[in-house]
């Protein structure tokens, strides 16, 4: 039986030492942003989406080395979507990862210089693997091209314009739906497919893989709308109620909280068919299933 609290804190701990690698000190000049860009990477965070590129990676029977330093650059792209997402003009948050946000702690400016700055440094690690590593450069230019794809306009950020131009307004359940799984669910699917192509995953896989990590990817944004409502705000780290101030379409919002929740359950179980066909190296994925469902935080 698989330790899922202890997979995640071996697999957190490899992911937190490449960061570490990764970012400047803080006393490179200028220091102003170093600072910020660590602050807000080690203020904490489950490192869910390098893990799920790690566990996918795993569960095709790849070498995780290859993956480590696009897991590292997930992370830091996730981090700048997150230092973004709180600034005023747009969820306008005041506490993140059990910290102060990071334009509450360095200001405005620097906040959004540190995101920029977290996603550039993301594609400079992942272009640099292809240049001087001995991975595959195509397959490097690949996962390049579909993380890219994940969070431009058709991905991330366009989830995240759709979610503040929907604010205050009416019931609309398919554009719920476009926010979800655009503003959240395009990364964490993607975080699986990189590592699964990464690992040498077959087409049926990578198919099989990229249908859980749509499962998971949308269950994942329903539960942060649960936890907005019913969670603790020092257990998540961030503060709670903050859909419901800003009027934000959520599933509670549009669904209630059960039928959220009967929602969430359902897409467990369609996350753990998807991976009918693996063996036990996919055991971290159908628990870490469970635990993006069940979490607290
Ligand atoms: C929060 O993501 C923002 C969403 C996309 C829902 P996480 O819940 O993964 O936040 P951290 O990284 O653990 O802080
Ligand atoms: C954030 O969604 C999604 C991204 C950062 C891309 P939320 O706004 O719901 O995330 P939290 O609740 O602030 O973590
Ligand atoms: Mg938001
Ligand atoms: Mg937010
Ligand atoms: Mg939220």
């Amino acid at each position: 039986m698989l330790l899922i609290e202890k997979y995640l804190s071996i697999k957190k701990k490899e992911v937190e030492e490449a960061l570490e690698k990764y970012l400047s000190p803080t006393t490179t000049y200028p220091p102003i942003i170093h600072k910020a860009m660590r602050y807000s990477t080690f203020a904490g965070g489950k490192r869910i989406r390098p893990i799920l590129a790690i566990s996918a990676c795993e569960a095709v029977g790849g070498n995780t080395q290859d993956v480590i330093p696009f897991a590292a650059a997930l992370e830091l792209i996730h981090t700048y979507s997150l230092i973004h997402d709180d600034l005023p003009s747009i969820d306008n948050d005041d506490y993140r990862r059990g910290k102060l946000t990071c334009h509450k702690k360095f200001g405005e400016a620097i906040a959004i210089l540190s995101g920029d700055a977290l996603l550039t440094l993301a594609f400079e690690i992942m272009s640099k693997q292809g240049i001087t590593e001995k991975t595959n450069s195509s397959l490097v230019l690949r996962v390049i091209y579909e993380i890219a794809f994940a969070i431009g306009t058709s991905g991330m950020i366009g989830g995240q314009v759709v979610d503040i131009i929907s604010e205050n307004k009416s019931t609309d359940a398919p554009t719920l739906q476009y926010i979800h799984t655009h503003k959240t669910g395009n990364l964490i699917c993607t975080s699986l497919r990189i590592g699964a192509i990464l690992g040498g995953s077959s087409q049926n896989q990578l198919r099989l893989l990229t249908q859980y990590g749509e499962y998971i990817g949308l269950v994942f944004q329903i539960i942060d709308d649960i936890l907005d409502i019913e969670g603790n705000k020092e257990v998540m780290g961030k503060s709670s109620q903050s859909d419901i101030s800003k009027n934000k379409l959520t599933y509670p919002s549009v669904y209630g909280l059960e039928e959220s929740k009967e929602w969430a359950k359902q897409l467990h179980q369609e996350a753990l068919t998807s991976l009918e066909s693996f063996d036990h190296q996919a055991d971290p994925l159908r628990e870490i299933a469970k635990f993006i469902v069940q979490r607290s935080y």
